[in-house]
């Protein structure tokens, strides 16, 4: 069942372009317009929505992270993402009119099941993003968009947060469709480029050798950090919890303008920092910024490991390790930034002698809180 491979976490790494070819099939018509009939929340109820909150766990969670971006970028509506296991205990402020996202892999996070209940209680509308059909938080929400990510098996979540990652494009952009925010030709073509993913996703597949290589020559490290900014913070935050899980390594993710605020404080000799590195087209504030930020590191003797677009010559003098990846707008990098920091974590686990599919401590679906 494991398909040839020796982990089902390595299957699973390799399935990611056919589960989110298979999550955006159906829901893009030929004019390039969404259709997400699933979604039964009436049109003028999300007209109405003035702030949506997103709750989840984990990988979810950095899914949900990333979600915020798009959302408010797409449709001009205050977005927070909180993590679930925290949410109910603050008192939010919740009513008819907030949209609560509940992202879930499992569909059974207790936590998530219990932010949920909480939002509903105070009368807002839930939409679920779930991967496992007919499961407990789509049950209990009012809605569900679900991702056709197929069982994951492996405990370390892979192939559902990419379509995770999907859901929540497709989401923000039906928002924006529904209300008329943006929707113009800025989105008609991010939504082209969404169905060119896949094929992304596969290059980048092709390419991992010498990540491989890079992850087996580090097995005998203490530390890893990861730095992004802008959507590559909850990618650089996602490799680290990859890393903690799958290798048992301290990992810690970093908006890379914080470092300056403290964390510039750890780097020493030869510690590896992998850094995301946002597209140079686009937001090239971005881009500029983080190339500052390797330089100041790498001057501190950091061992860089700079994953960066294809063709990012900027980059390149302050790398010692590069990882390329295929040019995508800016708001869906993550999709195809995250695959080099799962095969580094899967190959790293594998390298130190632990468990793959099934790390310590761990349990695929928690259902207490
Ligand atoms: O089933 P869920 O998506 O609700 O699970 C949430 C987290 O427990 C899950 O993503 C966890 O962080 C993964 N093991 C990460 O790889």
């Amino acid at each position: 069942e494991k398909g040839g491979y020796d982990y089902f976490m390595l299957k699973e790494i390799a399935e990611q372009p056919k589960a989110v070819a298979d999550t955006l099939l159906g829901r893009i018509d030929a004019a390039g317009s969404l259709s997400l009939d699933e979604v039964r929340i009436p049109g003028p109820v999300l007209r109405e929505v003035d702030k949506v909150v997103i709750v989840a766990c984990g990988t979810a969670y950095h899914a949900g992270l990333i979600a915020k971006y798009a959302i408010e970028h797409w449709t001009r509506i205050p977005c927070e993402t909180e993590l679930a296991s925290e949410f109910r205990y603050r008192d939010p402020i919740l009513d008819q009119r907030t949209l609560v996202i509940a992202i879930s892999q499992s569909g059974e996070t207790m936590d998530t099941l219990m932010a949920l209940r909480h939002a509903r209680e105070q009368g807002a509308k839930v939409l679920a993003i779930c991967n496992t059909n007919g499961s407990t938080i789509p049950r209990e929400s009012d809605a569900v968009l679900y991702t056709h990510a197929g069982p994951e098996v492996a405990v370390a979540s892979t192939k559902a947060f990419l379509t995770q990652l999907v859901a929540c494009y497709l989401v923000a952009l039906y928002l924006g469709q529904v209300r008329g925010t943006k929707w113009g030709d800025e989105v008609r073509s991010v939504v082209r480029e969404l169905s060119d993913i896949a094929t992304q996703v596969d290059e980048v597949l092709e390419t991992m050798e010498p990540v491989r290589e890079l992850a087996r020559s580090l097995a005998d490290k203490g530390t890893v950090l990861f730095l992004g900014r802008h959507v590559g913070y909850p990618v650089a935050l996602e490799g680290a919890l990859k890393l903690k899980e799958l290798a048992y390594m301290h990992a810690e993710g970093f908006a890379a303008g914080e470092l300056k605020h403290g964390p510039i404080a750890l780097i020493e000799e030869d510690l590896p920092v992998v850094v995301v590195v946002p597209s140079p087209r686009g937001r090239s504030v971005l881009h500029d910024k983080i190339v500052s930020n390797i330089q100041e590191i790498r001057a501190r003797g950091a061992r860089t490991i700079v994953i960066a677009e294809r063709g990012d010559e900027a980059v390149r003098p302050y790398a010692d390790h590069l990882i390329e990846i295929p040019a995508t707008p800016v708001l869906l990098q993550p999709l195809v930034a995250t695959v080099p920091l799962q095969v580094f974590a899967c190959e790293l686990a594998t390298a130190r002698g632990n468990e793959v599919d099934q790390p310590r401590n761990l349990a695929k679906s928690v259902t207490v809180e």
